[in-house]
């Protein structure tokens, strides 16, 4: 059985009275992870957290005594409860009625299970749509999503607002105090679905925020750039929020309500926050989406005000490499919880039912994909959901307990991965060791993929993911951070098509570089100020100094065009027309790479600039693969980071503490493979040489400098 400790500073839960420190239970040390609360420490488990999505109102009640009595034989710690309950707890306007989920809380209880206690508001019953229509979110085009999906609710709607806040509140008051609760979570995936509304609701919202954001229409005229197109603002009714048009948008406005959306929808998280943390001790969090599908929360800003990070992440199979963006989307969470251990919320066993095809896991695939999380810094893995569902929307989504029940290979799977769990309970609480930062940002992503750009093939995340899938492949791991975020650990600094980022952002990029760091620049980034407006003097307008070049124009490719690098290197999708400044200039880079052909040909497409004790590079157009991996490990060799050449699907990753490190490799592939790591294995329970293959598709987490934590 897992043993869960939570343990508040403010001391309101304490649950941690039957962890036994020999078997790896909680040694901890309290620590503040920027956070409005302090934990102790983060999310503590004594061993890795095992949990999941439970459901009951699907089932009668005998088949939760059983479901209760299979989660304890599985070693579920956690069970995320009241998701979707809503239309349960409230089943008419007037009328609360807690009595079956009093009863599954108290099943759980008795078994020792911990509750992830969701406040149920995610999804209103139908009767909400009925009684207030006007609660229901419109897209831009003034079309309404009706009810019969989920989350059909405007995030701005004070009505919602209202009928969530008070279910909210009889929770708290009922269940705040209650024995078995770990932490709260908050609705489900907020903005999964409802994340942008044009209603009248949203447009009167979204004129406050820019109130306050710009004060008056003459300064809202002018961040917007309205002179143009005559879109000059005379009276505030006249803003809307960006609904559909027959041209292009205002790239401002776009932007603008790409912030407010986000922030609309974590002034609404807040609100159920502080209801909750008026009423319990215990610490609340919602589940993030930090994936390739979902854009539209700047989980930079929702990070300082969850207790704990918490995130959702299933594979996706509509990606070209669905395992690199498992390893970028967990580095990516790791990073909004400044480094700390985090949850991973949802995932799930196999298949999910939302893909256009909903592929099985392979052999081993779960505890790969599982561990790969683990290894990047998560200390909790559940899943979405227990039972499998008979009916409904997601009947076909794989779950811990298959529609087949315990005689499937599925139920199989999920007992040997709960057993591999508990033998690394040594890994909880560890860091991830990373001395390569990259710079990431959701406003940079929604700016450059704006209406008219100069190439509507410009990605934003493809390219983010392009670097980061490279150094993946030479062993190194990467930390994703905020623009403006503190670099001084770093030793390379990414900086991926990031076109949109402030001055302050820009001051803590050129110091890392002054104070020795190598620093990596792609195509496409410091072009415009924080309102989509160019930058004042030579493009890249942030960058410009810094990387010592100046583009004369952009001058992007088609589709299946491709240039030539002297080196032999390729691109694609875009140049630059680039020059470096005169070598008289304080600001002059040398060139390492010249276009051989192509609308840039003869034009620099590698330059570095040497800056303080370290360097700025630029690289002025898309390279192929082969081409970042090479020139990433060249900047690997500059900048002293070490490099293990283990190639694709493969994860080498290490967390450590002051006792112990703990290298993760993850052999995804259908062969061996030689990971110079060597040691006491806790998967297998061996030792292990570092010249022996890790057999195809095998796991391996070798501990070093203790025992063997088992
Ligand atoms: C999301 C939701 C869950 C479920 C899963 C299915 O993560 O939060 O309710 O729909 O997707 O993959």
């Amino acid at each position: 059985m897992h043993v869960i400790v939570c343990t508040l500073t403010e001391g309101a839960i304490s649950s941690n009275d039957d962890v036994d420190p020999a078997e790896g239970g909680a040694v901890s040390t309290p620590q503040t992870l920027g956070l409005e609360r302090e934990l102790v420490p983060g999310w503590s488990t004594g061993t890795i957290t095992l949990g999941c999505d439970y459901n009951p109102e699907q089932w009668d009640e005998q088949t939760w005594v059983d479901d209760v009595q299979l989660m304890r034989e599985l070693g579920v710690d956690l069970v995320a409860i009241n998701i979707f309950g809503w239309a349960h707890v409230q089943p008419t306007p007037g009328e609360y009625d807690f009595s079956r989920l009093d009863r599954i809380i108290e099943l759980l209880h008795d078994a020792g299970i911990k509750i992830n206690l969701g406040t149920g508001t995610s999804s209103p019953p139908p009767w909400v749509a009925r009684v207030h229509p006007e609660t229901l979110p419109q897209a831009a085009d003034g079309s309404i999503a009706w009810p019969g999906g989920r989350q059909a609710w405007c995030p701005s709607s004070p009505v919602f607002r209202d009928l969530a806040l008070s279910l909210v509140r009889a929770m708290a008051e009922r269940y705040g105090s209650h024995p078995a609760l770990a932490v709260w979570h908050v609705s489900n995936e907020l903005g999964c679905h409802n994340a942008l509304c044009y209603c009248d609701v949203s447009a009167s919202a979204f004129r406050d925020w820019l109130r306050a954001r710009y004060g008056s229409l003459d300064v809202l005229n002018a961040a917007w750039g309205t002179a143009f197109w005559s879109q000059k603002y005379g009276h505030w009714d006249d803003v809307l929020p960006p609904r559909t048009t027959r041209s292009a948008g205002n790239p401002a406005q776009l932007l603008d309500f790409r912030r407010f959306s986000s922030d609309a929808l974590l002034d609404y998280y807040r609100a159920e926050a502080q209801v909750l943390r008026e009423l319990s001790a215990a610490p609340v969090t919602t589940n993030f989406m930090v994936t390739a599908h979902i854009q539209t929360q700047d989980y930079w800003s929702w990070a300082p005000h969850v207790d704990l990070i918490a995130n959702d992440h299933y594979l996706d199979h509509r990606l070209a490499d669905p395992l690199a963006e498992l390893a970028f989307s967990a580095d990516l969470t790791r990073g909004l919880a400044s480094g700390a251990p985090w949850m991973l919320m949802e995932t799930s066993t196999s298949a999910v039912s939302w893909q256009p095809v909903n592929h099985a896991k392979r052999d081993g695939e779960l505890q790969r994909t599982v561990l790969g999380h683990v290894a990047r810094g998560a200390d909790s893995i559940c899943f979405f959901q227990w039972r499998a569902s008979r009916s409904g929307a997601e009947k076909f989504h794989s779950a811990l307990l298959p529609h087949g029940g315990t005689s499937t290979e599925g139920w199989r799977s999920s007992v040997e991965l709960s057993a591999v769990l508990d033998r690394l309970s040594g890994v909880v609480g560890t860091r991830v060791d990373s001395r390569v930062a990259m710079v990431f940002s959701w406003e940079a992503w929604w700016a450059a993929e704006g209406d008219s750009q100069p190439s509507s093939l410009m990605r934003y995340l493809p390219e983010a993911h392009r670097y980061h899938r490279a150094l993946r492949a030479l062993g190194v791991t990467v930390d994703l951070v905020a623009p403006g975020a503190d670099l001084s650990a770093y030793d390379l600094v990414l900086v991926p098509t990031l076109y949109t980022l402030n001055d302050a952002a820009v001051s803590v990029i050129a110091e890392a570089a002054g104070r020795g760091a190598t620093v990596l620049v792609t195509p496409f980034s410091g072009i415009v100020d924080e309102h989509d407006s160019i930058r004042p003097g030579a493009l890249p307008g942030a960058f410009s100094e810094l990387l010592g070049v100046v583009i004369d124009e952009f001058r992007p490719l088609a589709a299946d065009d491709a240039v030539t690098l002297a080196s032999g290197g390729t691109g694609s999708i875009w140049t630059d027309a680039l020059r470096t400044l005169p070598a008289s200039s304080t600001s002059s880079a040398d060139i390492v790479d010249t276009f051989v052909d192509g609308p840039s040909h003869g034009r620099p497409a590698l330059t570095r600039r040497s800056v303080g004790d370290g360097s700025a590079w630029y690289v002025a157009t898309v390279l192929d693969d082969d081409s970042v991996q090479s020139l990433l490990r060249r900047l690997c060799v500059e900048a002293r980071v070490q490099v293990t050449e283990v190639g694709p699907d493969i994860d080498l990753t290490r967390r450590t503490s002051a006792e112990a490190a703990y290298t993760f490799v993850i052999n995804h592939r259908a062969e061996p493979v030689v990971v110079p790591v060597g040691g006491y294995d806790l998967v297998s329970g061996e030792t292990v040489r570092a010249d022996e293959p890790v057999a195809a598709g095998a796991v391996r987490v070798i501990v070093e400098r203790s025992d063997h934590g088992d």
